[in-house]
């Protein structure tokens, strides 16, 4: 046993015997964080020795660069509630302190999103060319420190990090998920929280789903009745809810915060009950002039009346009002299971609308249908079930999102036994969910047509925070990974050992995850 002491240890060997030998455990788990990453980064060489967070430590941040300084803070309040430690952010100033710099580099190499972290005992830099590069720095020190670094109580460390460095960047520019808060509603609290999960698996898109046939979930002012009646229940007929105009600008500004960008989506011309029921006068159909609101799961009966001109009027009044509260650069505007509007119909449809989102100064996305109709030079198509479409869409010279419901619907159950979800895509176990690479998901279309890699999660069956991180882990690391990391050298076989480790990390973030069979969960 004594060999495995330090110096230091060996010195003081009888007193804190017991304290060394947690000391070269926490060694031995700090190399392991190393080895253990998700996203797997691009390059990363371990060295010699430990950088250990003390009461001492502090941040540094060169203060003429206002982002980086509010990343020194954001970096500070992650780890003060484990550590207790109320790490200050100091401008840099090259002392010899003990410390972890962030800074800017002139790097262009590492892109907009890519970091280069230095760890030695005295010392980490953390740098990048762009802020957003820090932010994902940070995700990564998250990792690299004891799991118990997330949990919200104080824990009795240490809080070492294994030295070394690791160069990194994404594979893909858009990495993200989808949320359907119209089958049910989910408030801001819990849309804080998915967002903060995406930002640790450095995900950079989260696409809200915020009108279907069960509901319409975001104020729209001149036409205040599609969220006073049609907000008003939503699947299985609960109370259902809606994201007023300064509720949503919250959602926005938190996830811009964490470099997440929100796209916003109203489903048209079909999965538009909601906005049918409280506007009759936007359906075709004399015989229904009241079409009543709906709280099952079926797809595919609703459709706007697209050649009223009334209709267009409509969807630029929530184009103009949604557009003007999005940062972010695109409006999704839905375009599947449009299968009662006439196909010549749509197609008119899909034409007109990209126009109208484009003169509010979006760029289109639709689901892979729109590739049916005329694609705008940068529309895009997220292909979800018809393998023809990204062929059309790319042929028209759109881009793609991946979101291949047989592989990435997170609402499919894993198993037959899984209590949540559904199948009819199929189950999709863990490994199923990350076997599969975007260079080979399409016949004759190469990663250079796709943006990114979108993980929706529809809400059917889906109740409450719960149910949402029981469907989405752990799933969704893996779409991380394969959004980030390259795909060279991937294998299940590697990554679920990883994932088994990573068991400590969601427990300590009290994330409600599916314990596969076909993972060793490392905290059992
Ligand atoms: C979809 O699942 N209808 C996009």
């Amino acid at each position: 046993m004594f060999k495995r002491l330090t110096p230091f240890c060996m010195l003081f060997a009888l007193p804190i015997l017991h304290a060394c030998q947690s000391g070269n455990a926490a060694e031995e788990a700090a190399r392991q964080a190393f080895t253990s990453l998700i996203p797997r980064p691009v390059e990363a060489s371990p060295g010699e020795g430990f950088f250990t967070l003390t009461d001492s430590t502090v941040i540094s941040a060169d203060k003429n660069v206002p982002q980086l300084e509010r990343l020194g803070s954001y970096l500070s309040g992650l780890l003060q509630p484990s550590t207790g430690m109320a790490i200050p952010v100091k401008a840099e100033d090259g002392s010899g302190r003990h410390r972890i710099r962030l800074m800017l580099t002139s790097d262009s190499a590492l892109g907009q999103e890519g970091y280069f972290l230095q760890i030695a005992d005295s010392m980490i830099t953390l740098q990048a060319h762009q802020p957003a590069g820090i932010f994902y720095g940070i995700q990564t020190l998250r990792q690299l420190l004891p799991p118990s670094i997330e949990k919200k109580e104080r824990q009795p460390g240490p809080w070492l990090l294994a030295a070394g460095t690791i160069r990194d960047q994404p594979a893909f520019a858009l990495r993200g998920s989808m949320l359907d808060v119209a089958r049910h509603f989910f408030g801001v609290a819990d849309i804080k929280r998915y967002i903060d999960l995406l930002a640790y698996y450095k995900m950079n898109t989260l696409h809200l789903h915020l009108s279907d046939d069960q509901g319409w979930r975001i104020e729209i002012k001149k036409w205040p009745r599609l969220t006073e009646y049609g907000g008003s229940t939503q699947v299985g007929g609960g109370k259902g809810g809606f994201y007023t105009q300064e509720q949503y600008k919250e959602i926005v500004q938190y996830a811009a915060d964490r470099f997440i960008t929100i796209i916003p989506e109203i489903d048209m011309p079909g999965h538009t009950n909601a906005a049918l029921a409280s506007y009759p006068e936007l359906n075709c159909n004399p015989k229904d002039p009241n079409p009543k609101l709906y709280t099952g799961i079926e797809v595919g009966f609703s459709t706007f009346c697209t050649t009223n001109e009334k209709v267009y009027g409509f969807v630029e009044d929530v184009v103009q009002e949604i557009a003007a509260i999005t940062p972010g650069p695109y409006f999704h505007m839905g375009g599947d299971e449009s299968h009662v509007t006439p196909k010549e119909e749509y197609i008119q449809f899909v034409n007109r609308v990209q126009g109208i989102i484009n003169k509010h100064g979006k760029q289109v996305i639709g689901w892979d249908e729109i590739a049916t109709a005329t694609l705008l030079p940068n529309s895009i198509a997220q292909y979800w079930s018809d393998s023809t479409n990204p062929k059309r869409a790319v042929q028209q010279g759109a881009k793609l999102i991946l979101s291949p419901a047989k592989r990435a619907y997170m609402d499919m159950q894993y198993d037959s036994t899984t209590r949540l979800g559904l199948h009819w895509a199929g189950y999709i176990e863990v490994d199923d969910a990350y076997n599969w690479d975007p260079a080979t998901l399409v016949d004759s279309v190469g990663t250079e047509h796709m943006l990114g890699i979108v993980a929706p999660l529809w809400t059917e069956t889906i109740l409450n925070m719960e149910d949402i991180e029981y469907m989405v882990f752990p799933r969704l690391p893996g779409y991380a990974e394969i959004g980030w990391s390259p795909a060279n050298g991937r294998s299940w076989d590697e990554y679920k050992q990883r994932l088994g480790r990573h068991a400590r990390q969601m427990q300590a973030m009290d994330i409600n995850f599916y314990r596969s069979a076909r993972v060793a969960w490392a905290d059992k």
